[in-house]
């Protein structure tokens, strides 16, 4: 079993999505085995997004990321990093395949709902971002 790291990201909370996603997440067979909403700070944004600072969208992506609080969250299941971003859909809710979370509910390209680690080693890191060993109940 393996653990991957969820954000469910500021337009999915303002629009009172959060049940709605994690249902699609349980849904799938992924165990939701910590989870706490909090403001993120633009430190913080900046640096978990950090990859993508060359990037021409970063300002916008910090700026949305800080503009309502979010949702993160550790999953747990059978390869989860793989099976979450499998439930997300593609990053342009266009390109996202029926039924996935982005499909159902992403407004666009950058307001897209959800972000989920794409290796275990980055699920590691982003995980002990936010959360202790404590923090996490399997
Ligand atoms: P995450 O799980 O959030 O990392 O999404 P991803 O892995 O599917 O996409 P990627 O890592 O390439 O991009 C990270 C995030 O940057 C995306 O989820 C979007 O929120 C945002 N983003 C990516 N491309 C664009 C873009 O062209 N415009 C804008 N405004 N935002 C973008
Ligand atoms: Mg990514």
């Amino acid at each position: 079993t393996e653990r991957t790291f969820s954000i469910i990201k500021p337009d999915a909370t303002r629009r009172n999505l959060t049940g709605k996603v994690n249902a699609v997440i349980e849904d799938a067979g992924l165990r939701i085995v910590a989870q706490r909403r909090i403001q993120m700070t633009e430190d913080q944004a900046k640096k978990f997004y950090e990859v993508h600072a060359e990037r021409p969208f970063y300002g916008e992506l910090v700026e949305f990321m800080t503009s309502a609080p979010v949702v993160v969250q550790v999953l747990e299941g059978e390869n989860a990093v793989a099976r979450y971003r499998e439930v997300m859909g593609a990053t342009n809710p266009k390109d996202a395949a029926p039924g996935t979370i982005r499909a159902l509910y992403a407004e666009n390209v950058g307001e897209n709902s959800v972000h989920g680690s794409d290796s275990q080693e980055n699920a590691r890191l982003e995980i002990a971002q936010f959360f202790t060993d404590a923090d996490i109940v399997g």
